[in-house]
């Protein structure tokens, strides 16, 4: 299977692509979906009578059903969609954070969360008068059992947790945080964002509260975010965005809302991001995550092995293997990351460098930002060798200029 060639974008341009955790290539089946959408079917989902309009409803609809079989929702009521796991974090921090927490409480996040988890916690927190405490990490960059049984009390009424960070590649033990949590009578929102792409997840396993994740982190369109809450905590809540469609009654003064899903899904939909976003669940289906797993660990660990083979790389990542997913963030030592990321594009070589949305792990970690190579199910050894000659070139550059 050259999966590779299902990617128009990787085959037009000679670049080794490492960025996969900021956003995903699109496969053809993914482009084409979209397209056909908008060739064939293209109108307002829930606002005409109209044969077209029906069938642009029902393409709507049956995504949020596939999206909700893809992630073992029990119903498909219990699935939002947003515009990115941003929108679907701040959902949940207004509707439920907002009108849920009291002085006093607690919210517990980890010091490894993407911005989108932490800034709308610091916002209920400072609203409320509720305390925002965090789980911190150990030099082995996990957040340790201790830590987590320590950090949720009887206090907390939220923890927010990313599954998987997008910085240093921890895999969190989700599923003990959240049956911990329930046990201190908190709920939990998790990102799945960064894991959803390379596992399997399902909400009822995990018995997660909120679960939030973005289409273009899977191979989905851009603009297309899922939101998954519990149906009791979701038919509770106030709606976050008024407006078209999320109503049931308008008077001059008063309004009834629509029931779930349609209250939380103000004003026109991008139908066709949802449309991209069903293709994309299709092709990693077909694809398979045991297929996924296998690529990415035998290109992850020829990275991880090649990297640590470089004595003026420092690595930032668990040495669990078990417990890190496909994100290596690295630094060059003495070498400014934005540095690094420009020598290694004029390779032909993607990374990100920077706090990645991240500046409180970076401010713990004691440094400014990294280097990230982020890889997925099109990356091979080839693309592995071409960053390792890349920074080569790079260090060479820059030798003379580091500090001993
Ligand atoms: N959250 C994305 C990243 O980590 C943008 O790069």
């Amino acid at each position: 299977m050259n999966i590779k060639e299902d990617f128009p974008l990787l085959n037009n341009r000679a670049i080794s692509y490492l960025d996969s955790s900021a956003t995903t290539q699109k496969p053809k089946q993914v482009i084409e979906a979209v397209q056909k959408f908008y060739e064939q079917s293209n109108a307002n989902p829930h606002r005409g009578a109209y044969e077209l309009s029906v069938e642009a409803t029902e393409i709507y609809e049956e995504t949020r059903k596939k999206v909700a079989d893809f992630i073992h929702a029990k119903q498909a009521e219990e699935i939002i969609f947003t515009k990115n796991a941003s929108e679907s974090l701040n959902l949940v921090a207004y509707s439920y954070g907002l009108e849920n927490l009291r002085q006093d409480d607690e919210i517990v996040i980890s010091i490894m969360e993407h911005h989108s988890n932490l800034v709308p916690w610091q916002y209920v927190s400072k609203k409320t008068g509720s305390q925002l405490n965090y789980m911190y990490i150990n030099e082995e960059f996990e957040i340790s059992e201790k830590e987590w049984k320590e950090k949720i009390t009887n206090k907390t009424k939220i923890v927010g947790i990313t599954h998987s960070s997008n910085v240093l590649g921890t895999i969190n033990p989700i599923k003990e945080i959240i049956q911990y949590a329930h046990e201190k009578g908190a709920i939990v929102v998790v990102d799945v964002s960064q894991s959803i792409p390379h596992m399997k997840i399902d909400v009822q396993d995990l018995d997660a509260d909120f679960l939030v994740f973005s289409g273009h982190k899977m191979l989905a369109p851009l603009g297309i975010g899922v939101l998954y809450g519990k149906k009791e905590l979701l038919e509770k809540m106030s709606p976050f965005l008024m407006g078209g469609e999320m109503i049931e009654y308008v008077y001059e003064q008063e309004t009834t809302f629509a029931p779930l899903p349609q209250k939380f899904e103000a004003g026109t939909q991008n139908v066709g991001a949802v449309v991209g976003l069903g293709a994309a669940i299709n092709y990693l289906q077909t694809v398979g995550y045991d297929t996924i797993q296998s690529i990415e660990q035998e290109v992850v660990s020829y990275a991880n092995e090649q990297l640590s083979k470089l004595d003026y790389i420092t690595l930032y990542e668990t040495p669990n293997g078990e417990h890190h997913s496909s994100v290596i963030s690295f630094n060059i030592q003495g070498v400014h990351p934005h540095d690094v990321a420009s020598i290694l594009d004029s390779e032909g070589v993607c990374i990100r460098s920077g706090n990645h949305c991240a500046q409180p792990l970076m401010r713990y970690l004691g440094i400014d930002s990294t280097c990230r190579a982020s890889f997925y199910l099109y990356n091979t050894k080839e693309d592995v060798d071409r960053l390792v000659k890349a920074l080569e070139k790079a260090y060479k550059m820059f030798e003379k200029y580091i500090k001993k």
